[in-house]
């Protein structure tokens, strides 16, 4: 069976970028999670109400979610359905669409805290990619969901602004 990756969003070029800079703070877990969660109160205070868990423990879980998909197959449509149940589980705890692009933003800074100049450019921008698929399929979830994204344009959302890249 040949490989489908025109399946994935990300064509094969994009996922080695990402799977690159993947392999290169995977031994930094904790201070990736860390990190991020610091980026993203840096960036909107007002999202530390939403956590119950402790941050350590919730920056794991967020980490073991990127790993797997980072290091899962080249097929989407396998991919998918356990995203849009993730959506659905963020909306009822009160995560908007609109905080994707936040959590993006934060995602794009702890790799260059991390990583420095071994973040350039075309590995961003394939983050980038995924992430907006990741969170399409998140927010279809909440979506489905109803209340919490009834009032957001979903696919403003998904063409993240130049500031947050
Ligand atoms: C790349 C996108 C994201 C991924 C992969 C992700 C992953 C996860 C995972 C694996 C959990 C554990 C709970 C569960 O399995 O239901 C979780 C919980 C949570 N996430 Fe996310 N998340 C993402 C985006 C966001 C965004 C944008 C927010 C906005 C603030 C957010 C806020 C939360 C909150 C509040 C919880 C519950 C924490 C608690 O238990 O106290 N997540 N997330």
């Amino acid at each position: 069976m040949p490989e489908t990756p025109d399946r994935f969003p990300l064509p094969p070029e994009a996922r080695a970028l990402v799977l690159g800079s993947w392999q290169r703070v995977v031994p930094l877990a904790d201070v990736f999670a860390l990190t991020l969660y610091r980026r993203l109160f840096e960036r909107a205070p007002h999202l530390r109400e939403l956590f119950h868990t402790d941050i350590g423990t919730q920056g794991r879980r967020v980490f073991e979610a990127l790993d797997a998909l980072v290091g899962a197959p080249a097929d989407w449509a396998a991919i998918e359905p356990g995203l849009v149940k993730l959506g659905r589980r963020h909306g009822y705890v009160g995560v908007k669409p609109q905080d994707f692009a936040d959590l993006a933003w934060a995602l794009h800074r702890t790799f260059e805290d991390i990583l420095g100049e071994a973040y350039p450019a075309p590995v961003r921008d394939a983050w980038g990619r995924l992430l907006g698929a990741v969170s399409v399929a998140m927010i279809r979830g909440m979506e489905e969901m109803g209340d919490a994204a009834k009032d957001c344009d979903t696919a403003r959302f998904f063409r993240t602004p130049p500031e947050l890249r």
